[in-house]
């Protein structure tokens, strides 16, 4: 079909983009370092792409021409896989239902903006919701343009200002691996329920200030609306290969462990910590917000884990039996919707080591107690091409979630 803009018009022939074709997600159980170092080579050598991973299970993907090749590599390491998304080119095209233009006009009721939470949504409606909400509600939300990223688009961060003497403030971002698209819809979707439905929400989170992110890396996420639906750095020219990971390039343990000095690695960490425009503005604006800043939430998909420092190592922070006790009234809150089974703990331990990611670096610089990455559903399905139906019962078990975290900063000294 190809990628339409607001009119319909098609603006990127479907033949542009990177296809999928007979690609499959495999899962590979690993219980040793020798099975899983066999995972990794061909990671590595890229002959498959890593799209998940803990201490058990590795989820690789293998495009068409090289199933046969990627099975009997398996086979011969002895390792026993299975397939868990058998077509990934039919999964990305039945992710995102087409939404006509009088269908979205009655979703919307035809206010000042084009957001539903039906379909997942280009940048520019999701900025436009943002622009929509400051307009609006003037004297609760206040838009700030914190910075621009490599190719020019702002990164806007709402604020919602609770009017309270002394209030608390609360983080939550979304989309800094540009794939993970249920992220910017969830946070899009809490920011809604805070905003324009404030009324239903208890005394408390009125009382907390939030700044909200919903797109830490517009370039990479509307690359994967363009040309490749499943690119996760942002879009950093190299001499070799494109983007930086995101997720890698924070100034606290900077290139230690679980990251890459190799331009074509997905986790590569960048040519130095805060090399990258988005994460500068971030670590900036984060910075000169902190004081009172009592918790951080960044999401990213997929596994359903809710994960507190530290990733640069096995260790964990002198408080984290603070920050395991209120993941697990998180995850009590998520389950409590209705919504997904989520794993609570120590992000290196639960998934592997990471260094020079946004939530060590919340932790261990900007000071913010409560840090915490949400990986948010499923469990390997569909993975990153989670059908739009999701949004909102995600949206809803995530800012349960929030609420369970507000409501702790809330009452903490
Ligand atoms: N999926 C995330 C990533 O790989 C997990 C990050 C968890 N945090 C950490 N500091 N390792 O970027
Ligand atoms: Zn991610």
């Amino acid at each position: 079909a190809g990628v339409t803009d607001n009119s319909g018009r098609i603006i990127v022939p479907s033949d542009y983009h990177v296809k999928y074709d007979g690609a499959q997600v495999f899962r590979v159980t690993v219980n040793n370092s020798k099975g899983r170092k066999r995972v990794n080579d061909l990671v590595d050598k890229g002959v498959v792409e890593k799209w998940r991973s803990n201490t058990t299970s590795i989820d690789i993907m293998a495009k068409a021409d090289k199933l046969t090749a990627v099975k009997q590599y398996l086979e011969k390491a002895k390792l026993t896989y299975e397939v868990v998304l058998e077509d990934v080119q039919r999964a990305i095209d039945e992710e995102n239902p087409d939404i006509s233009e009088e269908e979205l006009a009655l979703l919307t009721g035809r206010k000042g903006h084009r957001m539903t939470f039906h379909k997942y949504h280009r940048m520019e409606d999701i900025h436009g919701y943002l622009d929509y909400l400051a307009q609006t509600y003037p004297q609760l939300v206040n838009i700030t343009d914190i910075g621009r990223s490599l190719e020019g688009r702002p990164l806007k961060v709402i604020q919602i200002i609770s009017g309270h003497p002394n209030a608390k403030r609360f983080w939550i971002d979304g989309g800094i691996h540009a794939r993970e698209w249920i992220t910017p819809a969830t946070v899009t979707y809490i920011l809604s329920e805070l905003v324009e439905n404030r009324e239903a929400q208890d005394e408390y989170l009125k009382k907390i200030d939030f700044y909200i992110l919903p797109i830490v890396n517009p370039d990479g996420y509307e690359y994967t609306h363009t040309n490749e639906r499943l690119w996760r750095k942002n879009r950093r020219q190299g001499t070799t290969c494109t983007g930086t990971d995101l997720n890698r390039n924070w100034g606290f343990h900077w290139g230690g462990v679980g990251s890459s000095k190799e331009q074509c690695q997905q986790i590569y960490a960048g040519s130095g910590p805060f090399s990258e425009p988005e994460t500068q503005a971030v670590s900036k604006f984060i910075l000169a917000n902190n004081a009172k800043m009592k918790a951080f939430v960044t999401f990213h998909s997929y596994g359903q884990y809710i994960l507190y420092p530290w990733g640069y190592s096995k260790r964990v922070p002198q408080d984290y039996a603070d920050l395991d006790r209120v993941g697990r009234a998180a995850a009590e809150a998520m389950r409590l919707t209705g919504g997904g089974a989520y794993t609570v703990g120590n992000s290196a331990q639960l998934l592997y080591p990471a260094a020079g990611a946004s939530d060590d670096w919340a932790k261990g610089v900007a000071k913010i107690k409560y840090a915490y990455t949400i990986e948010l559903r499923d469990k390997g399905k569909y993975g990153f091409l989670l059908p739009a139906s999701n949004i909102l019962p995600v949206g809803k078990e995530s800012l349960a979630a929030v609420k369970a975290i507000a409501s702790e900063i809330y009452k903490g000294k």
